[in-house]
């Protein structure tokens, strides 16, 4: 019971979340039988993640270092319109992990539907090394 409410929960609050992309869904990203392929998800979501913490932090130099806890809940299709959320869960010293969801939004509506969440790690580097940039005291946030 408690997992079912923990589930809810996550599903309805997106209140510490943030817009940080959206995506139209085109031919070029379907599979032959009409659903987008996992991988494109995972390069917007990496992508539009990197943009966020870029943004944020007003550093540029990070890679991605894992992926973590993909869960694919529904399928995007044709003309849908993808929303991207983010935020940032945890800071340690050159790394930073972002929590991802994308949504489907119906036109017109405030329904939505979860298509994939995941949480990413990122690494800041300097010199081609990791580099302890969220210890730094004067960094942006
Ligand atoms: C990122 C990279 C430089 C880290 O190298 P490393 O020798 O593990 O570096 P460190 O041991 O100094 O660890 C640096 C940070 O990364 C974190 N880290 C390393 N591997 C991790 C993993 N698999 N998952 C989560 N965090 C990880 C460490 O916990 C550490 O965090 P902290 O500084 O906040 O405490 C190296 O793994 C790398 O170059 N990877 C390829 C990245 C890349 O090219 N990505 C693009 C996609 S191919």
């Amino acid at each position: 019971m408690k997992k079912v409410n923990e589930k809810i929960s996550e599903e309805t609050n997106l209140d510490d979340f943030e817009v940080i992309s959206r995506n139209l869904i085109q031919g070029k990203d379907l599979n032959p039988f009409g659903n987008v392929f996992g991988g494109q998800m995972l390069s917007w979501l990496d992508e539009s993640s990197y943009i966020y913490l870029v943004t944020k932090t007003g550093y540029s130099n990070f890679v991605t270092v894992n992926m973590n806890d993909v869960n694919f809940h529904a399928p995007a299709k044709l003309g849908d319109v993808i929303t991207f959320y983010g935020k940032i869960i945890r800071t340690g010293k050159s790394s930073a992990t972002v929590r991802n969801r994308a949504f489907v939004h119906e036109v017109g509506s405030d329904l939505k539907k979860e298509i994939i969440n995941c949480t990413i790690t990122f690494v800041a580097l300097k010199n081609g090394k990791s580099f302890p940039f969220f210890t730094k005291k004067d960094r942006k946030k």
